[in-house]
């Protein structure tokens, strides 16, 4: 049904919210009010209709409301939704057994939270607790969130600075460079956290071999490896899990976005029995009071379910090389203007020259019907980052209206 409150929402935000981004969303062409949304479908209050390439920033890889996921959270929301925190929960229980099940190496203890930076936050505390060493290394232009502690390790100056002091003794190097944090290490480094594939940097793709070599240097060193998994994992870069490429297994996983399903907000860390250990001599150390809930760790088993029942992982690797050769097509024809496609399954990222074009094509995608946005630390790249059950038939429509968008860029803004 049709909804004309778009103009009141609007002022809304402007009163209430957040008036510099409501006016940006309302330059970009995107302050239309989100109505309804199902697989990889977005209606917004006017009926119009979009194909979802930007997937809540990596949330919706099952698709929007996927059935058997709605159907096991309704089942426990007219249970018990939340945890009465004295008995033993059993749903929390169960994904956490899946989770060990189905990650990477060693990894067997799972903490649940509420959002990504909030599990960032507990791997860090989980990290400084077994190794003691305050120093921490983490990789230019990485993204892990924005609560002081993820932001002390998050490598963009523009959220950064106006907050500093962060946490001091953090160090940054460039992404996938092995050498650089051999060389960053010394005697008080407890830590090392880095994404698998960067995401908000960009979408940068490390060198073959690059989370091998950390495995051994940390490994080496006594340094702890947390491998930020948030926007890699639950089949995203056609693995479940991005680490699973070179058979990697990190100290401390942390997951979020996917990791409830595309339904509900979770966050998990996750780390082996030698560092959980460091968390047994006081039960309460770190706590969450909704962390955990049973609505929300059904939702994890549910989704955990559908990764492996349907291959999800696959699909996006068959998926992405197909999305990347129709992208790829474009660039081709437009080299000025499009300086590479990347990306790792249907984790995919365009480069422009500069930010100006990477705008202007975001925002004539959204007016044809496709809904992608910019990477937050790098708004020279657009993100291509769809549900993982995008069709074929999807596929080349996202192809044609990305051509369009690139032409009408070029056209309005001319080249050099
Ligand atoms: C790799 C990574 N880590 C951490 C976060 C922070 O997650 P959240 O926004 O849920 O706090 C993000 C969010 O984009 C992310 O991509």
């Amino acid at each position: 049904m049709e909804n004309n409150n778009s103009e009141l929402v609007y002022e809304k935000y402007l009163k209430y919210l957040n008036p510099s981004l409501a006016r940006l969303m309302k330059v970009s062409g995107c302050a239309n009010l989100e109505s309804e949304a199902s697989g990889c479908t977005i209606y917004d209050n006017s009926g119009n209709r979009y194909l979802d390439c930007l997937g809540g920033y990596g949330v919706f890889n099952f698709g929007h409301r996927h059935p058997k996921i709605v159907s096991a959270i309704i089942n426990q929301l007219n249970k018990m939704p939340l945890s009465a925190k004295i008995f033993l929960n059993e749903p929390q229980a169960n994904a956490a057994e899946m989770l060990a099940q189905l990650t990477p190496g060693d990894l067997q203890y799972s903490f649940f939270g509420n959002s990504g930076t909030e599990a960032v936050e507990g791997a860090l505390k989980l990290a400084r607790l077994y190794t003691r060493k305050p120093h921490i290394i983490a990789t230019c232009n990485g993204y892990h969130g924005k609560t002081f502690g993820s932001l002390s390790v998050t490598g963009r100056d523009v959220f950064r600075t106006p907050f500093e002091p962060l946490l001091q003794e953090v160090t940054f190097i460039p992404f996938g460079d092995a050498n650089a944090l051999k060389e960053a290490i010394t005697e008080k480094t407890g830590t090392f956290i880095v994404e698998p594939v960067q995401g908000e940097g960009g979408v940068i793709v490390p060198p073959a071999g690059y989370l091998t070599a950390v495995r051994e240097i940390t490994k080496e060193k006594g340094v702890i490896f947390i491998a930020d998994e948030i926007q890699t994992a639950m089949g995203r870069t056609g693995y479940n899990f991005a680490c699973e490429e070179e058979g990697v297994g990190p100290d401390i996983m942390v997951l979020a976005k996917a990791l409830g399903g595309g339904i509900l907000p979770v966050g998990a860390f996750l780390g082996t029995p030698e560092v959980w250990n460091a968390f047994e001599p006081v039960p309460l150390i770190h706590t969450s009071t909704f962390g955990g809930n049973p609505l929300a760790t059904t939702a994890v088993l549910a989704a955990l379910k559908v990764l492996v029942e349907e291959d999800i992982a696959e699909k996006a690797r068959i998926s992405g090389l197909k999305l990347k050769n129709e992208l790829q097509k474009t660039a081709n024809e437009f080299p000025a203007f499009i300086k590479e496609v990347r990306g790792k399954g249907l984790f995919l990222g365009v480069e422009f020259v500069d930010a100006g074009y990477a705008g202007s094509t975001m925002m004539k995608m959204v007016e044809n019907g496709v809904i992608v946005a910019y990477t937050l630390n790098n708004p020279k790249v657009i993100r291509i980052e769809p549900p993982l059950i995008i069709t074929e038939e999807e596929i080349i429509t996202v192809g044609e209206v990305f051509r369009k968008a690139v032409s009408e860029t070029v056209k309005l803004l001319g080249g050099y």
